[in-house]
């Protein structure tokens, strides 16, 4: 099982690690938070069941957000529920869950995320790592994916790292293809790793 935000590069990886027997698994559904989520047309074009649920609705029923983000996580997790996932993958998924999400899949859920262990959490990991280059001179950033126990941001049981060099070459367009190459090789391992370990 799917949840994505945006372009659904790595959805993609995923999709053809399991078409070419690198990934001995079964995409049971894809469920994207953003209309614009071109994850969706991915799963779409795949005949992999998909939907959109927004927050947006929630938040409109509910003057406070924090109770908004509740009902919406409960909701999130009874449908991801009814599709039996071994397994929940957020590949560029931009919400933050609560616990009334994460305790419905014991443990079963897993983050890839732009930046090493401890470094640049958040919506803009890459952008963030640029600004360190140009100002700092940082000379590699990196990709993980880590188990998401609670609701810590970008921080977890880390299950898989790869450093990833920036060049005096580089610019930010070419770092950041960089990180989307490494990011489908490494999602992929570690979906492997962790579906053989169940
Ligand atoms: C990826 O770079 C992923 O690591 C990042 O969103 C991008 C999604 O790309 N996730 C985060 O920043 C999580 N904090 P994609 O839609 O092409 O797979």
């Amino acid at each position: 099982m799917v949840l994505a935000s945006g372009a659904g590069s790595n959805l993609q990886a995923l999709i053809d690690a399991v078409d070419n027997g690198r990934l001995d698994a079964e995409i049971v559904a894809v469920i994207v938070n953003r209309r614009s989520a071109f994850a969706q047309e991915r799963a779409a074009s795949n005949n992999i069941a998909t939907e959109f649920i927004g927050l947006r609705p929630y938040l409109d029923d509910h003057g406070d957000p924090g109770e908004a983000r509740r009902r919406y996580d409960a909701d999130l997790a009874e449908t991801v529920l009814g599709h039996r996932p071994d397994l929940v993958v957020l590949a560029g998924w931009m919400h933050l869950f609560t616990m009334g999400f994460l305790s419905s899949f014991g443990g079963r859920v897993i983050n890839l995320h732009p930046a090493l262990p401890g470094e640049f959490p958040g919506p803009n990991a890459i952008d963030d790592a640029w600004h360190a280059h140009l100002t700092d001179g940082l000379d590699r950033t990196g990709v993980m994916v880590h188990l998401v126990p609670d609701e810590g941001v970008d921080n977890g049981p880390v299950l898989a790292t790869e450093v990833v060099p920036i060049t005096l070459d580089d610019d930010r367009e070419s770092l950041e293809a960089r990180i989307h190459a490494v990011e489908h090789d490494l999602l992929v391992r570690a979906v492997a790793d962790y579906l053989e370990g169940l």
